[in-house]
């Protein structure tokens, strides 16, 4: 950073020097910006065309400084810009001022003819340069790199040639603009000299519509603060790197780019990458990749060592790939050769599609990622998994062997999944589905978060403080976890399908996440029975999913039954296995007191359970759980009626439902990198 200065000091002072016995003129007029632009600048910008140039002419002692074209100039003292006044416009001997400074030469299709002087780099307050639609010709001096002032350089569509100097990334740390457009430049795109340089000034970058060719540097993912990067028309070539994703305009169209996109880029327009080589592949381009070019091989894939862990203690460990290789061994067994042609025609890793939020995870992090068994499912493993290098955390879904349907299938409701977006709702960031059929779905990891069901019924030992689940607090939850539902039901009528407390997540704010939203759309129909058959050992399925025989599915009218055996749960703190309605209506058969119906931590403090809504709470559930489907509440209506039930807390009315409280920030841990 301080190099460049210094030697541009010292290029003045030569420049000065070599000034001094060849001018001939006063010393002081010498070294002046108005004798270097008069020497140096205007004969070169000129070239040697006849008949002179219309706004070069304008550079003449005959005409006043302020009426020169293109040019703005400065006092090197503070004080008004010397062109302010009309005095100063007519004044002639202006021009003799040593004290003026040049801090911008503006001659955009002006019909210069020459070629670009070195000279450029030594006015010491030039901060833009804006030369764009003329004829000039020659190379870009490698002085420029070592103007002290310049912040803005547009040479787009001229007849420029030779190579890129890399001595242009010595401005990275003012220049906000470089574009040298529609000329033709040759050679590869240079690196920065120094290996961090991030050019954190500049903002676009366009290289576009000339001839460079050679690989697209991975240094200029290092540029933090590029928002636009054209490099189209272009003979680049090789790989597209990683780490493109946060620019706002990319433009990588019509070179010569093979291989695999990143998955970082999976969410960008395919008109980024249009008339490259056929060899592009992967998302969003429709032309699919037929082998992983990132060399990771099927051992890579087995390097996901998954850390089992049983209480506290390490008990074994098993891989993933370990997994997929018993599968493929069973699955080879029962279907002969099929399976294997299809693993000899493609030896690649499968794929990793990112959704939003998901853009910074790479198929090596993600099978990499080092992980423990947090929970299992009939048809899933959950693992919370920790990236390399200080990656954060991600959560894990590894959907059983055998249990989900194929990929094209699967496809649909992926997306559909991974589309969903709302604060209740844990949000899917990547799908991973293996070349086997292996399937991983990956999701932010919540830390400090525990499910509904540890928390109402997990044993206290072990457990750490549980803090106390008050009336309001377990209102908030409920209304956290019907939010997201009636999002999901509003969205395209789609059902949860797993509606239960240990798929509900609640932080230190009793902000409730509504976790596993429609997996059983990719499951195969005997694993989705078992969703079935563990959802009404649980208590939680509606009584027309039980007819056997019937091909009735999950639905939001079933998901609303489960929500209302859920509400039923939190007021009652009981277990659902029990038939939760049953016992209510057996309560008010037998006239106990209604308090005795709540859970023991829910009347504590109520006066009057009409008074704070817990009467209203648990009419709304048993509504829920209407045995007749139609007769439910939908789930839009269920947060109504939830919303105007609120719990008047007396003591601290705000405290729980302030709106920041509503919106933990614990949302995204592994997006926020
Ligand atoms: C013209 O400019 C010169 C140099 O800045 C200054 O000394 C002189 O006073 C100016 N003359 C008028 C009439 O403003
Ligand atoms: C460049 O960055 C890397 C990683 O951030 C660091 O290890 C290295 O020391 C840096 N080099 C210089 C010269 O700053
Ligand atoms: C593009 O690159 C491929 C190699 O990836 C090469 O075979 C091909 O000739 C190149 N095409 C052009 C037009 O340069
Ligand atoms: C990229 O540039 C090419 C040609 O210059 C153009 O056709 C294409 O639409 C551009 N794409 C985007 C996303 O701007």
């Amino acid at each position: 950073m301080v190099m460049p200065r210094c030697c541009c000091l010292l290029r003045i002072i030569i420049i000065i020097i070599l000034l001094l016995p060849a001018g001939g003129i006063a010393s002081a007029a010498a070294s002046s910006d108005v004798a270097l632009l008069l020497e140096r600048v205007k004969p070169a910008l000129q070239g040697q065309g006849q008949g002179g140039n219309a706004q070069l002419a304008t550079w003449t002692a005959s005409t006043p400084l302020c009426l020169w074209r293109g040019l703005r100039w400065s006092t090197a003292l503070a004080g008004p810009p010397p062109c302010d006044s009309p005095a100063a416009r007519a004044n002639l001997s202006l021009a003799r001022d040593p004290a003026l400074l040049l801090v911008s030469l503006r001659l955009p299709a002006s019909a210069l003819a020459g070629h670009l002087p070195p000279a450029l780099a030594a006015f010491s307050s030039l901060a833009s340069i804006y030369l764009a639609h003329n004829a000039l010709s020659g190379p870009i001096p490698l002085d420029l790199g070592n103007a002290p002032a310049l912040a803005v350089l547009d040479l787009a569509s001229n007849r420029l040639s030779g190579a890129l100097p890399p001595s242009i990334w010595n401005l990275c740390d003012r220049l906000t603009l470089l574009r040298l457009h529609d000329n033709a430049l040759t050679g590869p795109i240079p690196d920065p000299a120094g290996p961090n340089t991030t050019c954190d000034a500049l903002r676009l970058l366009d290289l576009a519509a000339n001839r460079f060719s050679g690989a697209l540097p991975s240094s200029l993912t290092a540029f933090r603060g590029l928002q636009r990067l054209d490099l189209a028309a272009n003979r680049l070539e090789g790989p597209i790197p990683q780490g493109l994703a946060g620019i706002q305009a990319l433009n990588l169209s019509y070179n010569n780019f093979s291989g695999q996109l990143p998955p970082d880029l999976a969410a960008s327009a395919p008109d980024s990458f249009l008339g490259n080589s056929p060899a592009l592949c992967g998302p969003p381009l429709a032309q699919q990749c037929l082998a992983s070019p990132s060399g990771l091989s099927p051992s890579g894939v087995a390097a996901m060592v998954i850390g089992l862990m049983a209480g506290a203690v390490v008990v074994a460990s098993v891989s993933i790939g370990w997994a997929q290789g018993r599968w493929r061994a069973r699955r080879a067994a029962e279907q002969g050769t099929l399976m294997e042609t299809t693993e000899d025609g493609a030896g690649g890793e499968g794929k990793l599609v990112v959704f939003q939020g998901g853009e910074h995870l790479t198929l090596e992090e993600v099978l990499n990622a080092t992980g423990q068994v947090v929970s299992k499912a009939s048809y899933c493993t959950v693992y919370k998994a920790k990236l390399a290098e200080g990656g954060g955390s991600i959560e894990l879904r590894l959907l059983r062997e055998g249990s989900c349907k194929d990929a094209e299938l699967c496809a649909p409701a992926v997306r559909r999944i991974g589309r969903a977006r709302h604060e209740n709702l844990v949000p899917l960031r990547a799908f991973y589905q293996g070349r086997r059929g292996e399937k991983l779905l990956v999701y932010d990891y919540f830390p400090g978060h525990r499910t509904l069901h540890e928390l109402l019924h997990g044993e206290q030992a072990g457990q750490g403080m549980r803090p106390a689940l008050t009336w309001a607090r377990r209102h908030k939850i409920a209304l956290g976890a019907a939010r997201a539902l009636a999002y999901v039901h509003a969205g395209h009528g789609e059902a949860h399908g797993n509606v239960r407390s240990s798929n509900v997540l609640v932080d230190e704010c009793f902000v409730a996440r509504v976790a596993e939203y429609a997996v059983h759309r990719l499951l195969v129909p005997s694993a989705a029975e078992a969703v079935l058959a563990a959802a009404k050992a649980d208590g939680y399925r509606a009584p027309e999913l039980q007819s056997r025989g019937c091909r009735c599915r999950c639905s939001p009218r079933t998901d609303v039954y489960a929500f209302g055996i859920l509400l039923l749960e939190l007021l009652m703190g009981r277990r659902p296995s029990g038939d939760l309605p049953a016992a209510v209506k057996a309560a008010v058969l037998e006239e106990v007191t209604m308090m005795e119906v709540f859970d023991a931590e829910v009347a504590r403090g109520v006066r009057s359970p009409a008074e704070e809504g817990l009467l209203q709470a648990l009419k709304l559930a048993m509504g829920c759980c209407a045995p007749v489907a139609a007769a439910r509440p939908s789930m839009a209506e269920v947060v109504r009626q939830l919303e105007e039930i609120r719990p008047r807390n007396s003591s601290r009315p705000s405290a729980i439902y302030s709106p920041a409280e509503t919106r933990s920030d614990a949302g995204t841990p592994t997006a926020a990198v």
